[in-house]
């Protein structure tokens, strides 16, 4: 049996501007992770994917009607294409497993589809690097959810930190301290795919005034990337106020998101902002370890589902456990 993993993500800065060339800045969520085994199944049993949290099993091959069933034979045919084997005659029992809670905006999908894809090729014998892994990943998402920026994918096959503009090649960030994130679930599925079409109707309706708060968006981004450098929390905690502020304005806040903010911002928080694509979905707050419990209490008082605490780790990662050695974009 072969097992493999991959973390959720949460987006520091940059969503939605990210879309329009801007950069993002993406963590990778490493104590929540989607897990996938591979088993070799009985002769002539074929391939069979068993989504355990929901219950469900799957074939390999078809096409299902459900999406958390189509994420599956689109992440196992695309690995399957890609290391040139054909599924016919194969017999697997794939498992999949998954800490990351579905549609907030942590990075589920792409999670699931990486862990499955990285486990299929273990058991073949293959070992997928980050580059190949994301680039697998992204069509996958592509596939199911129109024209991504390529940040979900990339973050969590790179399992780092990471500096994105979508068409250039990703770059893992230095980050000089320690960031301790509290992410605060609305309970409310976050609705990616109508904020992404929001936005462009408005970008479409004024792409001058769009145009400058994403501009508005690149710089605030740009200054948090030498903040995580320098190590200065209070900074980049105002600039993730900073672009919260424009998001809200652009109109991809909302009011449960808007009423975790203001409580983590008041119980102490250094910053607060939505991530991901809003309209529900999570929010993350920068906190100093000191004041971690009160922002926690704060944001369960105020309604959040539930509270992720995550650790970012002082400087560069260390790569996921199934980094390829010979993949030059993972170094
Ligand atoms: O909701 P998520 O985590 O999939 O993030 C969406 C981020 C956007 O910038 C709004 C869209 C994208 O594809 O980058």
């Amino acid at each position: 049996m072969t097992v493999a993993s991959a973390p959720g993500k949460a987006i520091l800065l940059g969503e939605h501007a990210v879309v329009y060339g801007r950069p993002a800045i993406a963590v990778p969520i490493c104590d929540r992770r989607a897990f996938a085994s591979a088993t070799s199944a009985r002769r002539g049993s074929g391939v069979v994917l068993q989504a355990v949290d929901l219950g469900r099993r799957y074939p390999g091959d078809g096409n299902c009607v459900d999406d958390d069933g189509r994420l599956l034979q689109a992440a196992l045919r695309g690995v399957l294409y890609e290391l040139g084997v054909s599924g016919e005659g194969l017999d697997l029992e794939i498992t999949i497993r998954s800490e990351i809670p579905i549609a907030r905006g942590m990075g589920s999908g792409a999670a699931v589809s990486a862990a499955l894809m990285r486990a299929v090729a273990q058991h073949l014998g293959a070992e997928l690097g980050a580059e190949r892994l994301s680039r697998l990943v992204f069509q996958t998402e592509r596939l199911l959810h129109g024209t991504p920026s390529g940040i979900d994918n990339t973050t969590v096959a790179y399992e780092q930190p990471i500096w994105f503009v979508t068409g250039q090649r990703p770059e893992p960030i230095r980050i000089e301290t320690g960031l301790t994130l509290l992410i605060g679930d609305t309970s409310v599925p976050a609705r990616t795919h109508e904020a992404v079409d929001m936005v462009r109707a408005r970008w479409q309706a004024a792409r001058g005034a769009m145009e400058a708060q994403f501009d508005a968006i690149a710089d605030i981004v740009t200054r948090a990337r030498a903040a995580l450098a320098t190590g200065n929390l209070p900074e980049l905690g105002h600039l993730m106020n900073q672009n919260q502020a424009i998001l809200a304005d652009i109109g991809v806040s909302s009011g449960a998101l808007n009423r975790l903010i203001v409580a983590a911002r008041e119980a102490g928080a250094l910053g607060a902002k939505l991530s991901g694509g809003g309209m529900g979905g999570c929010m993350i707050a920068l906190v100093r370890e000191s004041d971690r419990a009160a922002v926690q209490q704060a944001l369960q008082q105020a309604g959040a589902a539930e509270v992720i605490t995550s650790d970012v780790s002082r400087g560069i990662l260390v790569m996921g456990e199934h980094a390829e050695q010979g993949d030059e974009h993972a170094r």
